[in-house]
């Protein structure tokens, strides 16, 4: 159990008194919204938790995931990129950990609210656009992306992979450390662009 010590989230702090959703109040309601609030608006941080779950695990590469995870960012950060970009880039494979089979599906949910429709396309089919550069050598199609060709974000996306994600393997590449990121993280995840929970109203 993670300890939510005196903040938000802790034991101590006031809760709802039904037992049952049906029992439910507006005052029951309001205590938990009112706590869900400082919650949600520090999601970057544990974001940034979860993204260094991936330190020490290599699974074969060149580099672990989670130094992979920065030099992607820290390649889009040099060439210009903006702040939205290099949080999707930081984060494209933060799934790694938890769908093995799908883990582009994962990133993409957790992005889904604060990153542009163009950004959100391009991290949930990266995987099969990184493909492009590596399934010919498992017997796979390494055009699958072409199913995609047509597609608005199709350069949006294939431009990601060969410039940033599938060159993201050099051990003796400077990378900028985590904390460099972090700042752009807190602030991307602070408040959604776009969630049913937007027109929720709760008097703190
Ligand atoms: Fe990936
Ligand atoms: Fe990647």
């Amino acid at each position: 159990m993670p300890d939510h010590g005196e903040g938000h989230g802790a034991a101590s702090a006031p809760r709802a008194k039904f037992k049952a959703m049906t029992e439910g109040t507006q005052e029951d309601w309001q205590t938990i919204g009112a706590q869900f609030l400082p919650f949600a608006a520090a999601g970057g941080k544990r974001v940034l938790d979860h993204l260094r779950l991936l330190a020490g695990d290599f699974g074969g590469f060149p580099v672990d995931r989670l130094e992979h995870s920065l030099q992607t960012a820290t390649r889009a950060h040099r060439d210009g990129r903006d702040e939205e970009y290099v949080v999707c880039s930081l984060l494209h494979d933060i799934g790694d950990t938890l769908g093995a089979f799908n883990h582009p599906d994962i990133a993409a949910a957790i992005l889904k609210p604060f990153v542009s429709e163009a950004n959100l396309w391009m991290v949930q089919h990266h995987g099969i656009f990184q493909g492009y550069y590596f399934f010919h050598h498992l017997g796979m199609d390494r055009d699958m992306r072409d199913g995609f060709k047509d597609h608005p974000h199709y350069q949006h996306t294939a431009e990601f992979c060969h410039q940033y994600d599938q060159t993201a393997f050099d051990p003796a590449y400077d990378t900028m450390p985590l904390e460099a990121f972090e700042p752009m993280v807190m602030k991307l995840f602070a408040a959604p662009k776009n969630s049913m929970y937007a027109a929720a109203s709760v008097n703190e």
